[in-house]
């Protein structure tokens, strides 16, 4: 932490911090429509969100901690080298981060933004409660002064419930979360992510970049299986908040890069054939012998992909920031003006 304590002449400003939650329940009805849905197509499919319990957490910081696991050093790296500069462009007075997990590597532009003398709040955006409470709780006491200002919720749904900006603002989005979005889906998202943007804000995403599958595909089936173990989690939520009778060593643990797509994707494929029942849905589920679940896609990034992707959503790119080794990219974006 950069921040200097504050000389006995200086008044010290208070911390504060406000929590806005906004799932009370909704997000077991976002689970259960989300089941019904993707457990009855004909490629059983969930999306990745419905990880992050408070194990799924605790098993995706010990991912960022693997040796196959590069995004979070390469992104972290970039952010060292860069976040001066960011903070300098930017002239940002405020930092939402959308996923902000345990914000991790935010500090280090909380530190740059600090140093500028220009930090007056963060907004950490997550659907996971107690990685908000947490970390407000422990970056109001790190940063003196700073207000902290958490939204639990669901970035795909609560997007307009992000306070209004209080000056220049950098709205993150790190780790390369907008990869588990598809195609689609992804660009409707970024332009929601626009219309939080004023002339002055800046949009700082992380994305990981396309490479050698057999790095990509160790990256996401490690060999001490902790990447194994968040994908089956995702069967014990299911079997806590829906009353499924899943047995996680039922599944293997599949993750593939698709060329073709440019996306890694992750799944469960059945050891057996058999039926669990989701009780709070009456959904018996069948499976058969080395029939797969899709649980995540993970989209790798070109340049023009990018690109692409920005100017469908209105925004242009200000600047491309990538590690030594281009395994990852950080840009900063803006609303067109044109
Ligand atoms: N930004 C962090 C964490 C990335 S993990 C990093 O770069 O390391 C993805 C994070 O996004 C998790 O904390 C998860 O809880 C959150 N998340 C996933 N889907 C979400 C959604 N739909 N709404 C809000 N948060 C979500
Ligand atoms: C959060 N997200 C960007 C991670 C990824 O790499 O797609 C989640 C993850 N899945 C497996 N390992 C990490």
């Amino acid at each position: 932490m950069a921040s200097t304590p504050p000389t006995p002449s200086e008044p010290v400003a208070e911390a504060s911090i406000r929590i806005d939650s906004h799932l009370d329940g909704s997000a077991e009805r976002s689970l259960a429509d989300d089941v019904l849905d993707g457990l009855t197509r004909p490629f059983k499919e969930l999306p990745p969100k419905h990880f992050y319990d408070a194990r799924g957490a605790e098993l995706f910081d010990r991912i960022c901690e693997l040796p196959e696991y590069y995004p979070t050093r390469a992104e972290r790296a970039i952010l060292e080298e860069q976040a001066a500069a960011i903070a300098e462009l930017t002239g940002a007075v405020e930092l939402v981060e959308l996923g902000s997990g345990t914000a991790a590597k935010t500090r280090v532009l909380l530190d740059a933004l600090h140093s500028a003398g220009t930090l007056r709040r963060y907004v950490p955006v997550d659907v996971t409660e107690s990685m908000v409470r947490d970390s407000a709780e422990e970056l109001a006491s790190e940063y003196p002064g700073l207000s902290v200002h958490g939204v639990i919720g669901d970035f795909e749904r609560h997007l307009d419930l992000v306070p209004e900006a209080c000056g220049p603002r950098i709205v993150a989005f790190l780790g390369g979360t907008i990869g588990n979005f598809p195609p689609g889906s992804r660009r409707r998202f970024l332009r929601k992510i626009a219309r939080l943007l004023g002339p002055e804000d800046h949009l700082l995403m992380g994305t990981d970049l396309v490479k050698d599958p057999r790095v990509l595909e160790a990256a996401y089936d490690d060999a001490q299986g902790v990447t194994a173990e968040f994908n089956r989690n995702v069967l014990r939520v299911l079997n806590r908040e829906l009353q499924a009778d899943f047995d996680p060593d039922d599944f293997d643990h599949v993750a593939l890069f698709d060329p073709e797509n440019e996306w890694i994707e992750m799944r469960l494929r059945a050891r057996r054939e058999h039926t669990t029942l989701v009780r709070d849905l009456n959904l018996p589920v069948h499976f058969d012998v080395g029939e797969e679940l899709r649980t995540e896609i993970s989209a790798k990034f070109t340049p023009e992909r990018l690109e692409g992707d920005l100017s469908a959503a209105g925004l242009e790119l200000v600047s491309w920031l990538t590690d030594r080794d281009a395994l990852f990219a950080l840009t900063l974006s803006r609303t067109s003006t044109g």
